[in-house]
C-alpha cells in the first residue's frame, strides 16, 4: 500500500504530532511505503494566488476554475502544487490528519485543497460521453482517503444528538464534499476525544488505538455514500422520492 500522509499542525510535540510519529511508523512496520505532506514544515502556503500559474495573466485576474485547469494539463502550475498533485497520484491511500479548529480543519489545510485538487486533476473530469465524473468519481478515482482528527470536547457532545452535531455530519464537507466529490471512497474517521484533557495514560491509549485502526486500513469498508451516476439521484442531482422517503438532511445521501 503507498500512503500519503497530509499532517496539518504546526506543533510536532503535541497530541497529535505523537499519533502522526507513531502512526506513519506503524504503517511502515507493516510493509506499507509512506510519503509525507507535513504541511507546516513544509511552510505549505495555503491562498490561491497569482504565483500559482507563472507567466498567466501578470498582475492581473486570479485565475481559477477553467484557468487553472489550462495550467494544469499545459504543465505550467506553480512547481508546490505539482509536488503534491505528484505525491496524490503516487499514492493509493490517503491520510488527512489536522486537530479539529472551528468544525474544520486548519486553515493551511483548507488552502492545500484550494490549491492542489484543481480542476482536470481532481474534479471537472469529464466520462466518454461527456458527463462530469463527480460523487463516487472523479480524477482521484481509486484512492481511499482517512482522517485523523482530535476534538476538544467530550464523544457524547458530538454523539447523533450532541450539542456540536454528529461528528458524521460535521465531517461530511470533507468527506463527501472533498473526498467522495473527487473520487476517493471516505474511510470511517478515527477521532480522539476530550484531546485537551488527554494525560499520558490517555495519550498511549489513542495511540494503541490508532495503530489498531491503521493495522486494519487495507480492509476497511468505506463510508456508504451514494454514487451520483447510480441512478439515486434525478436530472436535477435530488434524490429520489423511493430513497430515504420523507427523510431530508445530510444523512440520506449514506445508502
Ligand atoms: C483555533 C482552534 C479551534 C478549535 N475548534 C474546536 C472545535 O470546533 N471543536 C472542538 O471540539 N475543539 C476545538 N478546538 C480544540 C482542538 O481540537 C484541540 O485543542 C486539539 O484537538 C488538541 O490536539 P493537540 O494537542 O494535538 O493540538 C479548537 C482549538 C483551536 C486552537
Amino acid at each position: 500500500m503507498k500512503t500519503l500522509w497530509i499532517f496539518a499542525h504546526p506543533e510536532s510535540r503535541s497530541l497529535n504530532g505523537m499519533l502522526r510519529t507513531a502512526g506513519i511508523a506503524a504503517l511502515r512496520a507493516g510493509g506499507h511505503q509512506v510519503r509525507e505532506s507535513d504541511l507546516y514544515a513544509m511552510g505549505f502556503d495555503p491562498v490561491v494566488g497569482h504565483g500559482d500559474f507563472p507567466g498567466r495573466d501578470p498582475g492581473g485576474r486570479l485565475l481559477v476554475g477553467a484557468a487553472q485547469e489550462e495550467a494544469y494539463t499545459t504543465g505550467r502550475l506553480a512547481a508546490d502544487i505539482r509536488a503534491e498533485q505528484e505525491k496524490l497520484a503516487w499514492a493509493d491511500t490517503v491520510v488527512f490528519h489536522f486537530p479539529l479548529w472551528w468544525f474544520g480543519p486548519p486553515a493551511i489545510l483548507k488552502g492545500w485543497f484550494d490549491r492542489v485538487l484543481v480542476q482536470g486533476f481532481a474534479f471537472g473530469v469529464r466520462d466518454a460521453e461527456g458527463r462530469t465524473r463527480r460523487y463516487g468519481d472523479g480524477g482521484l478515482a481509486g484512492k481511499r482517503a482517512m482522517v485523523v482528527t482530535s476534538v476538544g470536547a467530550r464523544a457524547s457532545g458530538f454523539g447523533p444528538r450532541g450539542i456540536h452535531g454528529f461528528i458524521e455530519e460535521v465531517l461530511f464537507p470533507l468527506h463527501h464534499g472533498t473526498i467522495w466529490y473527487t473520487g476517493m471512497t471516505a474511510l470511517p474517521p478515527f477521532v480522539v476525544h476530550g484531546a485537551d484533557r488527554a494525560g499520558e495514560q490517555e495519550a498511549a491509549g489513542h495511540r494503541a488505538a490508532l495503530c489498531a485502526r491503521l493495522h486494519r486500513l487495507e480492509t476497511l469498508e468505506p463510508l456508504p455514500f451514494r454514487h451520483e451516476a447510480g441512478g439515486d439521484y434525478d436530472a436535477d442531482l435530488v434524490l429520489r422520492d423511493h430513497l430515504a422517503p420523507g427523510r431530508t438532511g445530510l444523512a440520506v445521501h449514506s445508502a
